[in-house]
């Protein structure tokens, strides 16, 4: 298959593209700069340049690949509306380019804030809908495609997708410990964070894109829910720096826009995703990743 990538530079998208090129595809990415458009090229790839905005690129080679992985995002989240805004119309444009073609039309998403205070399945609906809604309500979006002829695939990815080199909010998380002195929870730190491998989740993209009838939706979840706490402690022992909690007056200015997000109980399975597609993550947890000392290396330099 030739599969068109937005976002194959980035930290999950630079597994994917070659679990896609050793499963035989022939892998087309986005690349906004010379320096991804390298990063492409070195992984077996070919890179087109283009900006996710460039709608002309994205329905261009939409229209001439056999299937499209959108993974790129603007992580701004200081213009979280202005990110989901480029991601609605990045979305209209592939489902334009792929209407009726049967094409699979896989996209990045989340499992958080599904059915907080219980864990959420594939079953439950994103509550985000509409153009003004975070990520520009794509869900709910894309999955109606299926209606149009088109096989959307929504991968709803963990808060926390880890690893050695990760960038995301688990680094955000040891860097605010560093910084403050403080690996701080909130409330009684009884709230949970579903996780992944990355390996596992690159896995599992490629394993949905080769049965695109099998789940529309699927679950990157290693792990259903790690308690705050025990994420706290073991970035406290890994960065050498006392555990505590948070009075929630202090949480703002402790932790930064990520506090509230800390909080959330968003515990998540993945058990009719490992059913549907015989998914089973091999790769250390979150906290074996934690204790393998890469965050703290890294948060040093
Ligand atoms: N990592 C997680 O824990 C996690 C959790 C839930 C959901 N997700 C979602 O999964 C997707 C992939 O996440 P990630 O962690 O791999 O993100 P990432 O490391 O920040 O990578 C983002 C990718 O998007 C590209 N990109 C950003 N702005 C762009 C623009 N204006 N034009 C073209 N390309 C642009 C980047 O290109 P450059 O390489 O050129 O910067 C990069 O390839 C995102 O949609 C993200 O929101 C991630």
């Amino acid at each position: 298959m030739r599969v068109f990538i937005t976002g194959g530079s980035g930290w999950i998208g630079s597994a994917v593209v070659p679990e896609l090129i050793s499963a035989g595809h022939e892998v087309v990415g986005l690349a906004r700069s010379e320096r991804s458009a390298a990063a492409l090229r070195e992984a077996g790839a070919e890179a087109v340049a283009g900006d996710i905005d460039s709608l002309d690129v994205l329905r261009e080679n939409a229209a001439a690949s056999d299937a499209v992985i959108h993974l790129a995002f603007k992580h701004d989240f200081d213009n979280f509306a202005a990110a989901g805004t480029t991601e609605r119309a990045a979305m209209e444009t592939f489902i334009d380019a792929l209407d009726g073609s049967g094409k699979p039309l896989l996209f990045a998403s989340g499992v958080a804030l599904l059915a907080p205070g219980r864990v959420a399945t594939e079953n439950d609906a994103s509550p985000f809908s509409g153009p003004t809604a975070p990520r520009g309500g794509v869900e709910p979006l894309a999955l109606g495609s299926a209606e149009r002829g088109i096989k959307p695939i929504a991968l709803r990815f963990s808060p926390t997708v880890h690893g050695d080199g990760d960038h995301g909010f688990t680094a955000v998380l040891v860097d605010i410990a560093r910084r403050t002195g403080v690996a701080g929870y909130t409330g009684d730190g009884s709230s949970r964070w579903p996780a992944v491998h990355r390996s596992d989740a690159a896995r599992l993209v490629a394993l949905a894109l080769a049965n695109p009838d099998a789940a529309s939706v699927v679950h990157a979840v290693g792990e259903e829910g790690i308690p705050a706490r025990e994420m706290a402690e073991a970035i406290g022992r890994g960065a050498g720096v006392p555990v505590a909690a948070i009075d929630a007056a202090d949480v703002e200015s402790h932790f930064g826009w990520i506090g509230a997000f800390f909080g959330l109980d968003i515990p998540a399975s993945s058990a009719l995703t490992r059913a549907r597609l015989g998914w089973e993550p091999t790769g250390p947890t979150l906290l074996e990743d934690l204790a393998a000392g890469h965050y703290f290396e890294r948060a040093a330099a």
